[in-house]
């Protein structure tokens, strides 16, 4: 085992670009990139098959122990799996987004993903995306970005997101920043590690930025051992 492993923290609101810029950054390092919103994504999907409401701290604790999300690196490409079952397409709707920040207030789910995101990161070089990598996850990571970008555009590039993927062909540009504002308040009003941007991490506002601009301003700063 390498001595010293890379481990890139990137945390910021929804749609801020943080996993493209990631993925950019770990194919030009030839690293992994872990993208842990994914596995909140698998958390809320299990639990809305079920019939339970993500939010519902009562109901979910008990699947915690009967539930087996792993991740896997296919040609770069992150693969999440829910009790075996590749999820990867079917956590992507609005449905989910929602459930994954409302199931990721309650404590004991973010202790459990955490734990095997820091065994990720003991085993590999890895840049890792969330809300809350560079506060709690990795605390010690020796480089922390925060991904932002304005409401406007955030709302702007998941409807183009949605649009691509054909899924949630209902929403509106507004009734999407809508949903937006309103994960940033769950995501950063949670009372157990919420998102927050930590003094030692690099701000990157992406509104005026394209994603290969963000990854390079990130790569230069690893490149040259900057904090
Ligand atoms: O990054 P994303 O949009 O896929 O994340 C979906 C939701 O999952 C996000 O709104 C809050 C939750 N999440 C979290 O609480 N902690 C993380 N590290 C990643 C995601």
């Amino acid at each position: 085992m390498k001595e010293q492993r890379i481990n890139i923290a990137i945390d910021g609101p929804a749609g801020a670009g943080k996993s493209t810029v990631a993925r950019m950054v770990a194919e030009e390092l030839s690293i992994l990139h872990l993208d842990t919103g994914a596995m909140y994504r698998a958390m809320a999907l299990k639990a809305l098959r079920l019939g339970i409401s993500p939010g519902d701290a009562t109901a979910v604790l008990p699947l915690l122990p009967k539930t087996e999300i792993t991740v896997e690196s296919i040609d770069g490409v992150q693969h999440t799996y829910l009790d075996g079952e590749d999820v990867s397409t079917l956590i992507r709707t609005p449905e989910v987004s929602k459930g994954a920040s409302d199931i990721g207030v309650i404590p004991e789910v973010r202790i459990k993903l955490a734990e095997s995101q820091r065994e990720f990161a003991k085993e590999h070089d890895v840049i890792m995306d969330g809300r809350e990598i560079g506060s709690f996850v990795l605390p010690d990571a020796p480089y922390k970005f925060y991904v932002t970008a304005s409401a406007d555009e955030r709302a702007r590039r998941r409807l183009l997101e949605l649009q691509e993927k054909g899924i949630g062909m209902d929403k509106t540009l507004e009734s999407l920043r809508e949903e937006i504002l309103a994960r940033d308040h769950t995501d950063s009003t949670r009372a157990f590690a919420p998102l927050v941007r930590v003094p030692d991490a690099v701000l990157i506002d992406t509104t005026n930025m394209s994603a290969s601009e963000a990854a390079a301003e990130v790569l230069h700063r690893v490149n040259k051992g900057e904090r």
